[in-house]
Protein backbone atom coordinates (compact mmCIF):
# COMPACT_ATOMS: atom_id res chain seq x y z
CA UNK A 1 0.00 0.00 0.00
CA UNK A 2 0.76 3.81 -1.06
CA UNK A 3 1.21 4.80 2.53
CA UNK A 4 1.98 8.63 1.89
CA UNK A 5 -1.53 8.26 -0.33
CA UNK A 6 -3.24 6.34 2.27
CA UNK A 7 -2.54 8.62 5.21
CA UNK A 8 -5.66 9.79 6.16
CA UNK A 9 -7.60 6.33 5.43
CA UNK A 10 -4.91 5.26 8.18
CA UNK A 11 -5.10 7.67 10.56
CA UNK A 12 -8.67 6.90 10.84
CA UNK A 13 -7.65 3.81 12.05
CA UNK A 14 -5.99 4.93 15.29
CA UNK A 15 -8.42 6.39 17.48
CA UNK A 16 -6.17 8.05 19.58
CA UNK A 17 -4.55 10.26 17.14
CA UNK A 18 -8.08 12.23 17.47
CA UNK A 19 -7.07 13.39 21.22
CA UNK A 20 -4.96 16.43 22.52
CA UNK A 21 -2.15 17.03 24.32
CA UNK A 22 -1.54 20.30 26.04
CA UNK A 23 -4.53 21.88 23.88
CA UNK A 24 -3.02 21.05 20.51
CA UNK A 25 -3.32 18.22 17.96
CA UNK A 26 -1.28 15.65 19.40
CA UNK A 27 2.43 14.71 17.42
CA UNK A 28 2.89 11.79 18.70
CA UNK A 29 6.99 11.23 18.09
CA UNK A 30 8.25 8.27 20.89
CA UNK A 31 7.38 5.38 18.64
CA UNK A 32 10.31 3.92 19.39
CA UNK A 33 9.44 3.99 23.50
CA UNK A 34 6.08 2.46 22.25
CA UNK A 35 3.64 2.73 19.35
CA UNK A 36 0.12 3.51 19.27
CA UNK A 37 -2.77 1.31 18.37
CA UNK A 38 -5.33 0.32 15.40
CA UNK A 39 -8.68 -0.09 16.16
CA UNK A 40 -8.64 -3.86 14.93
CA UNK A 41 -5.94 -4.47 17.00
CA UNK A 42 -7.92 -2.74 19.95
CA UNK A 43 -11.05 -4.78 18.93
CA UNK A 44 -9.32 -7.85 18.79
CA UNK A 45 -8.20 -7.62 22.74
CA UNK A 46 -12.18 -6.91 23.74
CA UNK A 47 -13.56 -10.02 21.37
CA UNK A 48 -11.37 -12.12 23.34
CA UNK A 49 -12.89 -10.44 26.98
CA UNK A 50 -16.61 -10.25 24.99
CA UNK A 51 -16.87 -13.45 23.79
CA UNK A 52 -13.99 -15.93 24.16
CA UNK A 53 -12.99 -15.33 27.93
CA UNK A 54 -11.76 -19.16 29.06
CA UNK A 55 -8.30 -19.54 29.71
CA UNK A 56 -5.74 -21.32 27.03
CA UNK A 57 -4.81 -25.17 26.89
CA UNK A 58 -6.78 -26.28 29.70
CA UNK A 59 -10.54 -26.43 29.36
CA UNK A 60 -12.73 -29.28 27.96
CA UNK A 61 -15.53 -27.05 26.53
CA UNK A 62 -15.98 -25.29 23.69
CA UNK A 63 -15.10 -21.84 24.68
CA UNK A 64 -12.07 -22.98 25.73
CA UNK A 65 -11.05 -25.17 22.56
CA UNK A 66 -12.39 -21.62 20.58
CA UNK A 67 -9.25 -19.78 22.73
CA UNK A 68 -7.09 -22.86 22.15
CA UNK A 69 -7.12 -22.39 18.76
CA UNK A 70 -7.03 -18.49 18.50
CA UNK A 71 -4.24 -18.56 20.82
CA UNK A 72 -2.18 -21.55 18.18
CA UNK A 73 -3.30 -19.42 15.15
CA UNK A 74 -1.57 -15.95 16.59
CA UNK A 75 1.74 -18.61 17.18
CA UNK A 76 1.50 -19.45 13.24
CA UNK A 77 0.87 -15.80 12.38
CA UNK A 78 4.16 -14.20 14.22
CA UNK A 79 6.22 -17.41 12.69
CA UNK A 80 4.69 -16.00 9.64
CA UNK A 81 5.61 -12.37 10.20
CA UNK A 82 9.47 -13.23 11.24
CA UNK A 83 9.71 -16.43 8.73
CA UNK A 84 10.55 -19.01 11.28
CA UNK A 85 10.89 -22.65 10.09
CA UNK A 86 8.73 -24.43 12.49
CA UNK A 87 5.62 -22.54 14.85
CA UNK A 88 7.38 -24.63 17.62
CA UNK A 89 10.18 -22.33 17.26
CA UNK A 90 7.88 -18.91 18.68
CA UNK A 91 7.44 -18.26 23.11
CA UNK A 92 5.03 -15.85 23.66
CA UNK A 93 6.59 -14.21 26.79
CA UNK A 94 5.78 -10.73 28.19
CA UNK A 95 8.22 -8.44 25.77
CA UNK A 96 12.04 -8.34 25.23
CA UNK A 97 13.52 -8.06 28.66
CA UNK A 98 11.55 -10.85 29.50
CA UNK A 99 12.74 -13.05 26.44
CA UNK A 100 16.73 -11.57 26.70
CA UNK A 101 16.45 -12.24 30.91
CA UNK A 102 15.04 -16.02 29.91
CA UNK A 103 17.97 -16.31 27.65
CA UNK A 104 20.83 -14.60 29.81
CA UNK A 105 19.54 -17.17 32.43
CA UNK A 106 19.67 -20.58 30.69
CA UNK A 107 22.14 -20.13 28.37
CA UNK A 108 24.66 -18.77 31.41
CA UNK A 109 23.22 -21.58 33.69
CA UNK A 110 23.94 -24.65 31.17
CA UNK A 111 26.04 -23.79 28.48
CA UNK A 112 28.47 -21.30 29.46
CA UNK A 113 31.65 -22.26 32.17
CA UNK A 114 33.88 -19.97 34.66
CA UNK A 115 35.66 -17.56 32.35
CA UNK A 116 33.70 -17.69 29.07
CA UNK A 117 32.37 -14.40 27.75
CA UNK A 118 29.46 -12.75 26.57
CA UNK A 119 30.05 -9.73 23.85
CA UNK A 120 27.76 -7.36 23.27
CA UNK A 121 28.03 -3.28 22.50
CA UNK A 122 27.70 0.00 24.86
CA UNK A 123 24.93 0.88 22.22
CA UNK A 124 22.41 -1.79 23.36
CA UNK A 125 19.48 -1.02 25.25
CA UNK A 126 19.75 -2.08 29.53
CA UNK A 127 17.52 -5.05 28.87
CA UNK A 128 20.13 -6.72 26.61
CA UNK A 129 23.25 -5.85 28.87
CA UNK A 130 22.14 -5.85 32.52
CA UNK A 131 20.55 -9.70 32.40
CA UNK A 132 24.01 -11.21 30.63
CA UNK A 133 25.69 -9.35 33.81
CA UNK A 134 23.91 -10.61 36.55
CA UNK A 135 23.35 -13.96 35.03
CA UNK A 136 26.93 -14.26 34.90
CA UNK A 137 28.24 -13.32 38.27
CA UNK A 138 28.16 -16.66 40.38
CA UNK A 139 30.17 -18.01 37.63
CA UNK A 140 32.59 -15.05 36.26
CA UNK A 141 31.14 -14.82 32.92
CA UNK A 142 32.34 -11.47 31.68
CA UNK A 143 30.00 -9.25 29.41
CA UNK A 144 32.56 -6.95 26.67
CA UNK A 145 32.36 -4.66 24.20
CA UNK A 146 33.10 -4.75 20.79
CA UNK A 147 34.20 -1.52 19.90
CA UNK A 148 32.07 0.31 17.69
CA UNK A 149 33.14 2.71 14.35
CA UNK A 150 33.55 6.54 14.97
CA UNK A 151 29.45 6.80 14.55
CA UNK A 152 28.73 4.28 16.52
CA UNK A 153 28.04 1.92 14.45
CA UNK A 154 28.71 -2.01 14.90
CA UNK A 155 30.23 -3.59 12.03
CA UNK A 156 31.16 -7.15 11.22
CA UNK A 157 34.62 -6.46 11.02
CA UNK A 158 34.67 -4.93 14.55
CA UNK A 159 33.15 -7.81 15.75
CA UNK A 160 35.27 -10.29 14.29
CA UNK A 161 38.68 -8.91 15.99
CA UNK A 162 36.45 -8.93 19.24
CA UNK A 163 36.58 -12.73 19.14
CA UNK A 164 38.48 -15.04 21.93
CA UNK A 165 38.24 -18.43 22.56
CA UNK A 166 36.40 -17.29 25.66
CA UNK A 167 33.56 -15.89 23.37
CA UNK A 168 30.79 -18.26 23.55
CA UNK A 169 27.50 -15.69 22.70
CA UNK A 170 26.95 -12.06 20.91
CA UNK A 171 24.08 -10.28 21.55
CA UNK A 172 23.24 -7.61 19.90
CA UNK A 173 20.41 -4.98 19.08
CA UNK A 174 19.61 -5.40 14.96
CA UNK A 175 18.69 -1.70 15.40
CA UNK A 176 19.92 0.00 18.29
CA UNK A 177 17.29 2.43 20.21
CA UNK A 178 19.26 5.51 20.20
CA UNK A 179 21.47 6.02 17.38
CA UNK A 180 18.94 3.71 15.27
CA UNK A 181 21.56 2.07 13.67
CA UNK A 182 21.13 -1.03 12.04
CA UNK A 183 23.46 -4.04 12.53
CA UNK A 184 24.95 -6.45 9.77
CA UNK A 185 23.22 -9.28 11.44
CA UNK A 186 23.50 -11.60 8.68
CA UNK A 187 27.29 -11.09 8.18
CA UNK A 188 27.97 -11.08 12.13
CA UNK A 189 25.69 -14.16 12.41
CA UNK A 190 28.08 -15.92 9.70
CA UNK A 191 31.42 -14.93 11.17
CA UNK A 192 29.82 -16.22 14.74
CA UNK A 193 29.16 -19.32 13.65
CA UNK A 194 32.22 -20.11 12.37
CA UNK A 195 33.54 -19.42 15.48
CA UNK A 196 31.04 -21.38 17.55
CA UNK A 197 29.32 -18.64 18.72
CA UNK A 198 25.46 -18.48 19.57
CA UNK A 199 23.89 -15.16 18.19
CA UNK A 200 20.81 -13.63 20.39
CA UNK A 201 19.28 -10.27 18.86
CA UNK A 202 16.94 -7.97 20.31
CA UNK A 203 14.77 -7.24 17.88
CA UNK A 204 12.76 -4.71 19.41
CA UNK A 205 13.35 -1.46 17.15
CA UNK A 206 13.28 -3.63 14.25
CA UNK A 207 10.84 -6.25 13.71
CA UNK A 208 8.06 -3.29 13.20
CA UNK A 209 9.98 -1.32 10.94
CA UNK A 210 12.04 -3.81 8.55
CA UNK A 211 11.29 -7.02 6.70
CA UNK A 212 12.80 -9.76 8.97
CA UNK A 213 13.74 -13.41 7.83
CA UNK A 214 15.25 -15.16 10.99
CA UNK A 215 15.95 -18.27 8.73
CA UNK A 216 17.65 -15.88 5.87
CA UNK A 217 19.65 -14.19 9.06
CA UNK A 218 20.42 -17.75 10.49
CA UNK A 219 20.58 -16.27 14.21
CA UNK A 220 20.08 -18.96 16.81
CA UNK A 221 18.18 -16.19 18.86
CA UNK A 222 15.62 -13.33 18.18
CA UNK A 223 13.42 -11.59 20.72
CA UNK A 224 10.84 -8.38 20.73
CA UNK A 225 7.90 -7.00 22.35
CA UNK A 226 4.40 -6.42 21.02
CA UNK A 227 3.76 -3.05 22.46
CA UNK A 228 6.50 -1.39 19.90
CA UNK A 229 4.52 -2.64 17.10
CA UNK A 230 0.86 -2.04 17.28
CA UNK A 231 -0.01 -4.68 19.83
CA UNK A 232 -0.32 -4.33 23.14
CA UNK A 233 1.91 -4.08 26.21
CA UNK A 234 2.34 -7.04 27.85
CA UNK A 235 3.26 -9.39 25.24
CA UNK A 236 6.45 -10.30 23.18
CA UNK A 237 8.18 -13.29 21.58
CA UNK A 238 11.19 -15.45 22.32
CA UNK A 239 12.35 -17.26 18.80
CA UNK A 240 14.81 -20.00 19.18
CA UNK A 241 15.82 -22.56 16.74
CA UNK A 242 14.05 -25.60 17.53
CA UNK A 243 17.02 -27.61 18.35
CA UNK A 244 18.06 -25.24 21.16
CA UNK A 245 14.77 -24.38 22.34
CA UNK A 246 14.50 -28.12 23.23
CA UNK A 247 18.29 -28.40 24.16
CA UNK A 248 17.66 -25.97 26.60
CA UNK A 249 15.96 -26.18 30.03
CA UNK A 250 13.17 -23.23 30.77
CA UNK A 251 14.24 -20.56 33.25
CA UNK A 252 10.23 -20.77 35.04
CA UNK A 253 8.27 -23.65 35.81
CA UNK A 254 4.55 -24.67 36.48
CA UNK A 255 1.14 -25.21 35.68
CA UNK A 256 1.07 -25.41 31.87
CA UNK A 257 4.68 -26.28 31.09
CA UNK A 258 4.86 -29.73 33.20
CA UNK A 259 3.37 -32.93 31.42
CA UNK A 260 3.49 -34.76 34.96
CA UNK A 261 5.56 -34.07 38.02
CA UNK A 262 5.68 -36.72 41.24
CA UNK A 263 6.53 -36.15 45.10
CA UNK A 264 10.41 -37.15 44.48
CA UNK A 265 10.91 -34.05 42.43
CA UNK A 266 10.25 -36.17 38.64
CA UNK A 267 9.14 -33.59 36.19
CA UNK A 268 8.22 -34.28 32.80
CA UNK A 269 8.34 -31.13 30.85
CA UNK A 270 5.83 -30.53 27.93
CA UNK A 271 7.13 -30.17 24.64
CA UNK A 272 8.58 -26.97 22.94
CA UNK A 273 7.04 -24.15 23.24
CA UNK A 274 4.82 -25.18 25.84
CA UNK A 275 7.66 -25.84 28.38
CA UNK A 276 9.05 -22.04 28.38
CA UNK A 277 4.94 -20.79 29.28
CA UNK A 278 4.67 -21.94 32.58
CA UNK A 279 1.79 -20.28 33.55
CA UNK A 280 -1.46 -18.44 31.87
CA UNK A 281 -0.18 -17.27 28.81
CA UNK A 282 -0.65 -13.30 27.70
CA UNK A 283 -3.81 -14.70 25.51
CA UNK A 284 -5.30 -11.28 24.85
CA UNK A 285 -1.94 -10.12 23.98
CA UNK A 286 -0.87 -12.57 21.49
CA UNK A 287 -4.54 -11.81 20.27
CA UNK A 288 -3.67 -8.61 19.58
CA UNK A 289 0.07 -9.09 18.78
CA UNK A 290 -1.66 -11.69 15.73
CA UNK A 291 -4.17 -8.66 14.82
CA UNK A 292 -1.23 -6.28 15.03
CA UNK A 293 0.71 -8.03 12.27
CA UNK A 294 -1.79 -8.41 10.06
CA UNK A 295 -2.47 -4.87 10.03
CA UNK A 296 1.36 -3.98 9.55
CA UNK A 297 1.54 -6.89 6.99
CA UNK A 298 -1.05 -5.22 5.39
CA UNK A 299 0.16 -1.75 4.92
CA UNK A 300 4.09 -3.55 3.79
CA UNK A 301 6.89 -3.45 5.64
CA UNK A 302 9.14 -2.30 2.40
CA UNK A 303 6.12 0.70 2.52
CA UNK A 304 6.74 1.46 6.25
CA UNK A 305 10.66 1.29 6.16
CA UNK A 306 10.51 3.78 2.85
CA UNK A 307 7.97 5.91 4.20
CA UNK A 308 9.56 6.29 7.83
CA UNK A 309 13.18 7.19 5.74
CA UNK A 310 11.12 9.85 3.41
CA UNK A 311 9.94 11.70 6.62
CA UNK A 312 13.27 11.73 8.20
CA UNK A 313 15.06 12.87 4.83
CA UNK A 314 12.22 15.46 4.81
CA UNK A 315 13.09 16.58 8.71
CA UNK A 316 17.00 16.65 7.50
CA UNK A 317 16.02 19.08 4.90
CA UNK A 318 14.31 21.43 6.85
CA UNK A 319 16.94 21.54 9.81
CA UNK A 320 19.44 22.00 7.87
CA UNK A 321 19.96 25.25 8.09
CA UNK A 322 19.01 25.48 11.91
CA UNK A 323 22.24 25.21 13.20
CA UNK A 324 21.20 25.28 16.93
CA UNK A 325 19.67 21.60 16.27
CA UNK A 326 22.86 19.29 16.13
CA UNK A 327 21.64 15.45 14.74
CA UNK A 328 23.69 12.54 15.41
CA UNK A 329 22.38 9.80 13.09
CA UNK A 330 21.55 12.09 10.09
CA UNK A 331 22.67 8.76 7.74
CA UNK A 332 21.37 6.05 10.50
CA UNK A 333 18.60 3.99 7.57
CA UNK A 334 16.17 4.38 10.43
CA UNK A 335 12.94 6.50 11.56
CA UNK A 336 14.94 7.39 14.38
CA UNK A 337 16.61 10.94 14.94
CA UNK A 338 18.35 12.06 17.51
CA UNK A 339 19.44 15.66 18.18
CA UNK A 340 20.39 18.32 20.92
CA UNK A 341 19.38 21.77 20.71
CA UNK A 342 22.19 24.31 21.37
CA UNK A 343 21.53 28.00 22.33
CA UNK A 344 24.57 30.28 22.23
CA UNK A 345 26.58 27.33 22.46
CA UNK A 346 25.51 25.16 25.23
CA UNK A 347 23.39 22.68 25.62
CA UNK A 348 19.64 22.99 26.01
CA UNK A 349 18.89 20.14 28.65
CA UNK A 350 16.97 17.45 26.85
CA UNK A 351 14.34 17.11 29.26
CA UNK A 352 13.92 21.06 28.92
CA UNK A 353 13.44 20.66 25.30
CA UNK A 354 11.11 17.47 25.47
CA UNK A 355 8.80 19.85 28.30
CA UNK A 356 8.86 22.44 25.81
CA UNK A 357 7.73 20.85 23.04
CA UNK A 358 5.24 19.11 25.12
CA UNK A 359 3.64 22.45 25.20
CA UNK A 360 2.96 22.41 21.69
CA UNK A 361 1.83 18.87 21.67
CA UNK A 362 4.25 17.05 20.49
CA UNK A 363 5.48 14.10 22.02
CA UNK A 364 9.20 12.90 22.24
CA UNK A 365 11.93 11.14 24.30
CA UNK A 366 14.63 12.53 26.53
CA UNK A 367 17.43 11.14 28.13
CA UNK A 368 20.05 8.17 27.88
CA UNK A 369 16.60 5.85 26.55
CA UNK A 370 18.01 3.05 28.68
CA UNK A 371 21.77 3.02 26.57
CA UNK A 372 23.20 4.42 29.46
CA UNK A 373 26.39 3.59 28.46
CA UNK A 374 26.36 5.30 24.82
CA UNK A 375 27.14 8.47 27.02
CA UNK A 376 30.67 7.77 26.41
CA UNK A 377 30.17 7.74 22.37
CA UNK A 378 28.33 10.80 21.80
CA UNK A 379 29.96 12.72 24.99
CA UNK A 380 26.63 14.88 25.66
CA UNK A 381 24.87 14.16 29.20
CA UNK A 382 22.06 12.77 27.03
CA UNK A 383 19.62 13.32 24.04
CA UNK A 384 16.48 14.29 22.66
CA UNK A 385 15.11 11.36 20.50
CA UNK A 386 12.01 11.66 17.63
CA UNK A 387 11.12 8.59 15.92
CA UNK A 388 8.27 8.46 12.98
CA UNK A 389 6.42 5.98 12.13
CA UNK A 390 3.72 5.02 9.31
CA UNK A 391 0.52 7.34 10.95
CA UNK A 392 2.91 10.67 10.93
CA UNK A 393 2.64 12.75 8.85
CA UNK A 394 4.84 15.46 6.84
CA UNK A 395 2.66 18.42 8.30
CA UNK A 396 3.99 16.31 11.94
CA UNK A 397 7.39 17.33 10.70
CA UNK A 398 6.71 20.48 9.58
CA UNK A 399 5.26 21.35 13.14
CA UNK A 400 8.03 19.89 14.85
CA UNK A 401 11.13 21.86 12.99
CA UNK A 402 8.76 25.08 13.66
CA UNK A 403 8.88 24.12 17.77
CA UNK A 404 12.65 23.45 17.37
CA UNK A 405 13.66 26.64 15.77
CA UNK A 406 11.41 28.34 18.76
CA UNK A 407 13.81 26.64 21.41
CA UNK A 408 16.09 28.31 23.01
CA UNK A 409 17.48 28.78 27.19
CA UNK A 410 14.46 31.20 27.34
CA UNK A 411 11.18 29.89 25.87
CA UNK A 412 12.08 26.49 27.37
CA UNK A 413 12.77 27.17 30.71
CA UNK A 414 9.75 29.75 30.68
CA UNK A 415 7.25 26.84 30.64
CA UNK A 416 8.31 26.07 34.21
CA UNK A 417 7.88 29.79 35.52
C1 LIG B 1 16.53 -1.99 21.69
C2 LIG B 1 15.62 -2.29 22.84
N1 LIG B 1 15.74 -3.44 23.50
C3 LIG B 1 14.94 -3.78 24.52
C4 LIG B 1 13.93 -2.93 24.94
C5 LIG B 1 13.07 -3.34 26.07
O1 LIG B 1 11.76 -3.56 25.60
P1 LIG B 1 10.58 -3.90 26.61
O2 LIG B 1 10.59 -2.80 27.63
O3 LIG B 1 9.36 -3.88 25.75
O4 LIG B 1 10.86 -5.22 27.21
C6 LIG B 1 13.77 -1.70 24.29
C7 LIG B 1 12.74 -0.75 24.74
O5 LIG B 1 12.80 0.43 24.51
C8 LIG B 1 14.62 -1.38 23.21
O6 LIG B 1 14.48 -0.24 22.53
Amino acid sequence: MDIKENIEKIREDFPILKREMCNHPLIYLDNCATTLKPKTMIDAVVHYYTYLGANAHRGDYEMSAQVDYAYEQARKITQEFIHAKRVEEIVFTSGTTESLNVLAMTITDQWLNDGDVVLSTVAEHASNVLPWMEAGKPKNIKVEYIPLDEKGRLTAENFEKAITDQVKVVSIAQVTNVLGYEAPIKEITKIAHDHGIKVVVDGAQSVAHLPVDVQDLDVDFFCFSGHKMCAPTGIGVLYGKFELLEALTPAFFGGESNARFNKCGKVSLKKTPLKYESGTQPIEGALGLAAAMKYINHLGKENIHRYELELKRYFLEKIKDVEKVKVYNADAQSGIITFNVYDNGKIIFPQDVASFLNTKGIAIRSGEHCAKLLGEVLQVPGTCRASVYFYNTFEDIDKFVEALKEASFETCLDIFF
